[in-house]
C-alpha cells in the first residue's frame, strides 16, 4: 500500500517523464535528420517510456495516479527565458536531467523502499545516465561553433534558474522524501 507522499512522489515522476517526452518529441520532430536528432529520438523514446514505467508501477501498488498541476518544465523556461538555438536547449536539459537523477538517486536510497518502487527507479536512472552522456558529447562538439564559453555561460545561468525554480517549486520533492525517510524509520525502530 503506497503512502499519501509514496503516491505524490512518484506521480509527480509520471507527471515530468510525460512532459519530457513531449518536449523531446517536439523538438525531435523540429530538427532536420542527423546524429543530434537520432539521440533526441531515442531521448523521447526514454521518456515516454519511463511515463510508462511510473503509470505501472503505481498500478501495480494498487493506485491510481494524481493529477499534479505544477508542471516544471514550463516553470523552467519562465525562470530561464526560452532558449534561443538547439545549443541552448541541449543546456537547459543537462541541467534539468541532472535535477531528475539527483532526485531519483536520493530518492533510491531511501531504506525500506517498496521493491517495486525501487526496480523501477534503477531501471529509470540507467537511461538517465545517458541522456546526460549524450547531451555533454553533442555540448562538446558544439564548442567549435559556440565557442566553450559561451557554453558554460549558458550552462550556469540555466543552473541558477533551475536552483530558483528548486526553490520554489520543487522543493516539495525533498520534503515528500523526508516525510517517507521519518516514517520507514519508525517503522524500524519503533516510535521515538
Ligand atoms: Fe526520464
Ligand atoms: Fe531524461
Amino acid at each position: 500500500m503506497l503512502s499519501e507522499n509514496e503516491l505524490w512522489l512518484l506521480s509527480f515522476y509520471r507527471s515530468s517523464e510525460i512532459s519530457g517526452a513531449l518536449f523531446f518529441g517536439r523538438l525531435a520532430q523540429s530538427l532536420r535528420p542527423g546524429h543530434i536528432q537520432r539521440d533526441l529520438t531515442k531521448h523521447f523514446a526514454d521518456e515516454s517510456a519511463h511515463a510508462w514505467y511510473w503509470t505501472s508501477c503505481i498500478e501495480r501498488l494498487d493506485a491510481k495516479p494524481l493529477k499534479l498541476n505544477e508542471v516544471y518544465q514550463d516553470q523552467y523556461l519562465e525562470a530561464a527565458g526560452m532558449p534561443v538555438n538547439i545549443m541552448e536547449v541541449l543546456a537547459i536539459t543537462q541541467v534539468f536531467e541532472q535535477r531528475v537523477i539527483s532526485q531519483y538517486s536520493v530518492h533510491s536510497q531511501v531504506p525500506g523502499l517498496n521493491p517495486i518502487v525501487r526496480e523501477t527507479l534503477q531501471k529509470i536512472m540507467k537511461d538517465e545516465k545517458w541522456h546526460i552522456e549524450w547531451i555533454r558529447d553533442a555540448l562538446h562538439e558544439m564548442e567549435e561553433k559556440h565557442g566553450k564559453e559561451l557554453i558554460e555561460k549558458t550552462q550556469r545561468k540555466f543552473k541558477e534558474a533551475d536552483r530558483e525554480v528548486y526553490q520554489h517549486t520543487m522543493s516539495e520533492h525533498g520534503e515528500r522524501i523526508r516525510e517517507i525517510l521519518h516514517a520507514n524509520e519508525r517503522l524500524v525502530n519503533g516510535p521515538t
